[in-house]
């Protein structure tokens, strides 16, 4: 199975997946690092590994359908069978999340349908939970909505701060991410409505 990672950012999530993938944990091919900026940090990582990159910046555009249209052009091309959001901050377009319909998954820094949106982490943090964690999903047409692969909760501390609890998060997004693009390249994971079960 060929599939791609796409970022906007850091990459971190990118360098544990290309990490997992190393050794031997995902078993798919890791064929092409999509960006939606030209200034990502994360396509050092994908450069680093030898990985084809590509860079889709929606400011060279009149309108996202283009964006996405391009965008599958591109993925038709390089025979991609799963799509991997790792920080891509854009939403996707219903004629890009019906042409990949369950092939296309995210992880966001918060247990949802809690704090949804772009900044999970602080809103949970300012809100002040007890409890939060990460989340990887299938991506359907509304933001950081659909059913739910793997969660995992992590404990706010009495004296964490923002960069402490963004710290934990990482560290488990660094970890289940790459477990869920495992179950989902062997073939694993079996969706009914908003229930995905895991196969043994
Ligand atoms: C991650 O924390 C991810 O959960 C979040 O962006 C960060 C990207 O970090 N995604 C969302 O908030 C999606 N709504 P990275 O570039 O270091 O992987």
């Amino acid at each position: 199975m060929r599939f791609a990672v796409f970022i906007s950012g850091r990459g971190s999530n990118l360098k544990a997946i290309i990490e997992a993938v190393q050794k031997g944990q995902i078993k798919g091919e890791l064929a092409l690092v999509l960006s939606s900026s030209p200034k990502a940090g994360g396509l050092k990582f994908a450069e680093e590994a030898r990985i084809k990159t590509l860079i889709v910046d929606p400011h060279n555009y009149t309108n996202p359908q283009s964006v996405d249209r391009d965008i599958v052009i591109q993925l038709k091309e390089a025979k991609i069978d799963l799509i991997v959001l790792a920080g891509y901050m854009r939403l996707l377009t219903p004629f890009f999340v019906k042409t990949y319909h369950r092939q296309i998954i995210n992880v966001h820094p918060s247990l949802l349908p809690s704090f949804k949106g772009v900044s999970g982490i602080k809103d949970a943090f300012t809100y002040g939970v007890k409890v939060t964690g990460v989340t990887v999903h299938f991506v359907d047409e509304k933001m950081d909505s659909g059913p739910i692969i793997l969660q995992k909760a992590i404990s706010v501390s009495e004296n964490e701060t923002l960069e402490s609890l963004g710290e934990k998060i990482h560290k488990v997004e660094h970890e289940i991410y790459p477990k869920a693009i495992e179950l989902f390249v062997e073939g694993k994971l079996k969706v009914r409505g908003r229930k995905v079960q895991i196969l043994p």
